[in-house]
């Protein structure tokens, strides 16, 4: 059945999301797995000896690429590599790369490409990164829109719930945050983004601080460059991250970690936890307040809403879907399908099952004591095996040639090498 297809390159997790055009009733978003953490791949691109990009594998950091889709329109590129042999790639062709491997394999799966794609980008994107997107991706062959995100997760919101004004939208991922107003019309209103906030790997430091302080000396003497313990402490970030999350659906677990003299465990509790984060999503708040003073109903998107105390620190009456790191993506899979069918052929939203919390007392829900199922990050695997399928590339030159080399059609990689480009 033709479809379309969202795409989400988020600095740690690229997402997917098809729309059906064809059936009775209203299409759904579906969320497709990718292989990797949260149903989605890792984004990263790691460039191996051959020339070839392994997508999702983190492999050698010298040769991995990684938060390239938060860097668009950065002057600076992306270096892999050292000295002669660095490659300079620019974050547009490394995010449009993902691109197409998501649609390469979502038309595998499939069995037809889609009817159209549409990716969603940071709110701050202006005219020349969006450029600089469109281009990227034309030359990977790969034809698609780009939306923002808030404006993707305002469509998702829509699908769901009549919106009776402007919606806000407050963002918080793995290492972006962001406040923003979407009118009616699917139009950004207002919009304030920061990297230099604090969002999910400064929530995973936190709890990295408290292991540091309950274990003191036991740790500290440890050099965290000898390969020896090299190992413990990547493995310790990963256990710190997993507890965090953990902590959204409990009120106490432990970290394990695995000291030379043996392993220990350090508890911690959902209130130690929150004490740590307070001030940071207190900070976020206090932007969001001033970003969109006065809106009825905010949206919470990305995978750091899934934090309690996040959704009850947002005033006003708060939308937050039982995955949220999903909801962008989802939205834009939904502007792509209205981009085909046009905006006034669906139906009116049905409400389904959002979690609301009101500030009128009589309304209100208990966000805080009411635990969002986790059903995609719940017991995270250390390593979930990914289907690495490496992009099928010429030998390795500039990522630029790379990526020319790409183009399916045949113009534009004849004219390059008529050119010995
Ligand atoms: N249950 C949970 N509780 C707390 N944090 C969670 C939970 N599940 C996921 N996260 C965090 O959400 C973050 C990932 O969110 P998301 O997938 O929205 O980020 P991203 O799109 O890759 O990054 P960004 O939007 O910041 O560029 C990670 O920091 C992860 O640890
Ligand atoms: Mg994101």
């Amino acid at each position: 059945m033709p479809y379309v297809l969202g795409v989400d390159v988020g600095t740690t997790r690229t997402a997917a999301a098809v729309c059906r055009l064809g059936g009775a009733g209203r299409a759904e978003p579906e969320v497709v797995g990718l292989g990797g953490p949260g149903g989605g791949v890792a984004s990263t691109l790691q460039l191996t000896p051959d020339g070839a990009f392994a997508v999702g594998e983190p492999g050698d950091p010298r040769w991995t690429a990684t938060g390239f889709g938060r860097r668009v329109g950065d002057a600076v590129p992306v270096v892999l590599g050292a000295d002669s042999a660095a490659e300079r790639c620019p974050a547009e062709e490394l995010t449009a790369l993902m691109v197409m491997w998501v649609t390469d394999q979502v038309a595998a799966r499939e069995g037809e490409r889609p009817a159209h794609v549409v990716l969603a980008h940071p709110p701050g994107w202006g005219a020349h990164a969006k450029g600089l997107m469109h281009r990227a991706l034309r030359s990977v062959g790969v034809e698609a829109s780009l939306v923002p995100e808030p404006v993707a997760a305002a469509e998702n919101h829509a699908f769901t719930r009549s919106a009776a004004g402007p919606l806000g939208v407050f963002s918080l991922g793995s290492h972006a945050f962001s406040a923003s107003v979407v009118g009616r019309g699917f139009e950004l209103v207002n919009t304030v983004e920061g990297v230099d906030h604090a969002a999910g790997v400064d929530f995973d430091d936190a709890v990295f601080s408290h292991v540091r302080t309950t274990l003191g000396r036991a740790l500290a003497e440890l050099d965290a460059d000898d390969p020896r313990t090299r190992g413990l402490f990547g493995r310790l970030r990963r256990d710190c991250e997993a507890a965090k999350r953990m902590l959204s659906g409990t009120v106490e677990t432990s970290i394990p970690v695995h000291l030379p003299s043996g392993p220990v465990d350090v508890p911690i509790t959902r209130a130690q936890f929150e004490d740590l984060i307070r001030p940071d999503v207190e900070e976020a708040v206090s932007v969001f307040t001033r970003v969109a003073a006065g809106v009825e109903m905010t949206v919470l998107v990305g995978g750091s809403a899934r934090i309690p105390l996040v959704a009850a620190s947002v005033p006003g009456r708060v939308v937050l879907e039982a995955a949220p790191e999903t909801s962008v993506v989802k939205g834009a899979a939904l502007a792509a399908r209205k981009l085909v069918i046009g905006p006034d052929a669906e139906p009116e939203p049905i409400e389904t099952s959002v979690m609301v919390r009101d500030d009128d007392p009589l309304l209100r829900f208990p966000v805080g004591g009411l635990e969002a199922p986790d059903a995609e990050f719940t017991a995270p695997p250390p390593r979930p095996p990914v289907d690495i399928t490496p992009l099928d590339l010429p030998e390795r030159r500039t990522v630029k040639r790379v990526v020319r080399g790409l183009v399916p059609t045949g113009g534009r990689r004849a004219r390059d090498s008529e050119d010995g480009r």
